[in-house]
């Protein structure tokens, strides 16, 4: 039981970081300002808290966060873009403190979006927390990948096949990938102790996605709109704890 106590205690206080970033961006993501202007204050926030970025410099990375607008499904580099109204855009922030990641992303409304946006970012983020609310030793992966696909192919949306979730803990990425689609009861049982990442992806037309050029950007083939929430939890011996949590009670937009 205690064993996995002291890394809990890491996850908490990198998830903590992570959370508490998007939850300060909320401020500067709105039109007018660049997703490079996003991309330095989060830098900035994490370093000044005790933290570092772990997307900088990973495999090549040259951000310290992702910013994925639109059609752009995740893995979106900051950049010169300037965000206008109607966009919806996901900020995906991972911290680094002592050694333990802490791995979340929110989408944010850009002035007036869409219905149809709107709708994708609440299922979306719907899906997310019906999947975690099942969470306990001995339920399976594919009940994780379950929970998401059943709902929301029940609205009409498809789950991206080509991006999971991740086991991590001091490591960013480590096994198990977290399938957000699959079947119940299958797959690997889930154990007190585990880490790791649930992060679905939800297109409102087919899943089927594509890497642009820059060797990272992945963007629906046929150009719609796609949303994502990630969140890090733990496994307890008897149900789950949420790392990643808003301390300010953000969870989906509005965040007021
Ligand atoms: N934060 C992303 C995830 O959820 C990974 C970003 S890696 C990067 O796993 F290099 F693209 F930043
Ligand atoms: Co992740
Ligand atoms: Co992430």
């Amino acid at each position: 039981m205690s064993d996995y106590k002291e890394k809990f205690e890491k996850m908490r206080v990198a998830g903590k970081l992570a959370s508490k970033t998007l939850d300060m961006l909320t401020d500067y993501i709105k039109p007018g300002v660049s997703t490079d202007r996003i991309d330095k204050v989060a830098y900035e926030f994490i370093k000044d808290n005790g933290g570092y970025s772990a997307p900088l410099f990973y495999r090549g990375f040259e951000k310290s966060l992702c910013t994925s607008l639109n059609h752009v499904v995740c893995h979106g580099i900051p950049s010169e873009r300037i965000l206008e109204d109607g966009d919806a855009v996901n900020v995906d922030i991972t911290a680094v403190v002592d050694n333990y990641y802490g791995d979340t992303s929110r989408m944010y409304e850009i002035g007036n979006v869409s219905v149809k946006a709107k709708n994708l970012i609440e299922a979306t983020y719907d899906s997310l927390m019906r999947a975690v609310k099942i969470l306990k030793p001995g339920k399976k992966l594919g009940d994780i990948g379950y929970e998401i696909q059943s709902y929301v192919e029940s609205k009409g949306y498809a789950v991206v096949r080509d991006f999971c979730g991740h086991g991590i803990s001091n490591v960013f990425h480590e096994p198990p990938n977290i399938l957000h689609y699959g079947s119940k009861n299958t797959g690997k049982e889930l154990t007190p102790g585990m880490t790791f990442t649930i992060e679905p992806m939800i297109n409102y037309g087919k899943f089927d996605t594509k890497v642009l050029n820059d060797g990272w950007t992945a963007v629906t083939k046929d150009k719609s709109l796609s949303a994502q929430f990630e969140h890090t939890v733990g496994i307890t011996e008897d149900s789950y704890e949420i790392f990643t949590e808003s301390g300010k009670g953000y969870t989906r937009p509005p965040y007021n």
